[in-house]
């Protein structure tokens, strides 16, 4: 019976060994595929209502009611591998523009800009974009190649050395006060304040390049956290209202494209509720709440935060307050989840 046994254990031991030498050779497919099949639930969840399942044009139900340009075929090879892998992540994971010809931002002539593509910068995690990114590469049969596990490691490297840096600044300061506490107490004198005023400038600054360098970190694998709103001053002066509207109009279309989900009369997509009665329906200070961070009351909604500034929210949120369609002319048309 014994000798049985360690033969079993033998057999047991060298298969062991086959197994986990076939497993470190798959590790990698198998976190490629982890990743594109992450990718693909959120890609469901964010991107399929404009784009469509396979990425192709008029598939998404909301592609037909968008406003030009509509979304590009993201199965097209040729086109879509003219694309690096970072410039398809800074598409996505971007800072919306004013795209007012004169009086909005300053456009680089490469710089994709198109206000009804959201930014899912301030929704989710970076590592759930590269998943995204990855996703959309199979749509056009190639694969990612960026190295995300590289730039991941880069980023815990790049913290500690803020943080050891912060630490040497901490102490360099500690010990100048030390210092001049010490000579004044020579002199017999009151300790100059001004002493280590140098040595407290560089705490300063390496100080928030470790806010920073924690924040980059962070954002890597948890999605981006913001601060509650706090309640806004939406009280205008008289006269000022239709300016700020009319500023508010222009965000709404040419900066946070809210037109390509949002209906307001015949135009607008279809994803979200139609807003020609928001004036009627929502409460202004709401309104500013919502826009400013919908994942704070909803935080699985289709609505991405697009980082919109407070002047921005506010002038947004007193053109809102302005459509006030009579209920026969529209009637109000429901989010399809
Ligand atoms: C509200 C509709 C909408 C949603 C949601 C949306 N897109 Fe887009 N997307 C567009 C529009 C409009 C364009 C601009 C026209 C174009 O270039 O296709 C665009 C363009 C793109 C492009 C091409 C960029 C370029 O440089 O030309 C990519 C890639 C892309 N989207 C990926 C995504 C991904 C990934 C998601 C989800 C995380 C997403 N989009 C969500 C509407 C949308
Ligand atoms: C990618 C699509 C998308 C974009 C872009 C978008 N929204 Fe939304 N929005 C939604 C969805 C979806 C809801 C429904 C909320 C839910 O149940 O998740 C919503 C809800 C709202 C509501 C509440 C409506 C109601 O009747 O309850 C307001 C107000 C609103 N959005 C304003 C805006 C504004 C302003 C912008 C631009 C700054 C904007 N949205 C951009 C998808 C979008």
């Amino acid at each position: 019976m014994r000798t049985t046994g360690s033969v079993r254990r033998v057999w047991l031991a060298g298969a062991l060994v086959g197994v986990s030498a076939l497993v470190a050779g798959a590790g990698c497919a198998l976190f490629q595929s982890e990743q594109v099949s992450k990718g693909q639930k959120l890609y469901g969840h964010y991107c399929m209502h404009c784009h469509g399942e396979h990425g192709r044009q008029n598939e998404g139900y909301n592609w037909g009611s968008m406003p030009d340009p509509r979304p590009k075929d993201l199965s097209a090879k040729e086109e879509m591998s003219t694309f690096k892998d970072e410039e398809l992540f800074a598409t996505v994971s971007r800072d919306m523009k004013d795209t007012t010809p004169e009086v909005g931002d300053k456009i680089g002539d490469d710089e994709f800009a198109v206000p009804t593509m959201p930014t899912f910068k301030y929704t989710l995690s970076e590592e759930e974009i590269w998943a995204i990114v990855a996703y959309v590469r199979t749509l056009h049969g190639t694969k990612l190649q960026y190295d995300v596990d590289g730039r991941k490691k880069g980023l815990q490297d790049q913290l500690q050395a803020a943080q050891q840096k912060y630490d040497q600044a901490k102490q360099a300061l500690e010990a100048a006060e030390k210092k001049a506490a010490e000579e004044a107490k020579k002199k017999g004198a009151e300790s100059d304040d001004d002493a280590a005023s140098k040595e407290e400038e560089a705490l300063a600054v390496v100080a928030k390049e470790l806010e920073r360098a924690k924040t980059a970190e962070a954002n890597f694998s948890a999605r981006p956290k913001f601060a509650s709103v706090a309640r806004p001053d939406l009280t205008v002066k008289p006269g000022q209202a239709p300016k700020l509207s009319d500023v508010g109009r222009r965000l709404y279309t040419n900066k946070y494209g809210c037109n390509a989900c949002h209906r307001v009369g015949e135009a607008g997509g279809i994803v979200a509720p139609a807003l020609d009665r928001a004036g009627f329906r929502l409460n202004a200070t709401w309104v500013y709440r919502w826009i400013k961070y919908p994942q704070s009351m909803k935080p699985d909604t289709r609505m991405p935060n697009l980082g919109l500034s407070d002047q921005d929210a506010r002038a947004v949120t007193l053109y809102l307050a302005t459509l006030r369609a009579s209920s026969q002319a529209k009637p109000l048309e429901k989010a399809s989840n």
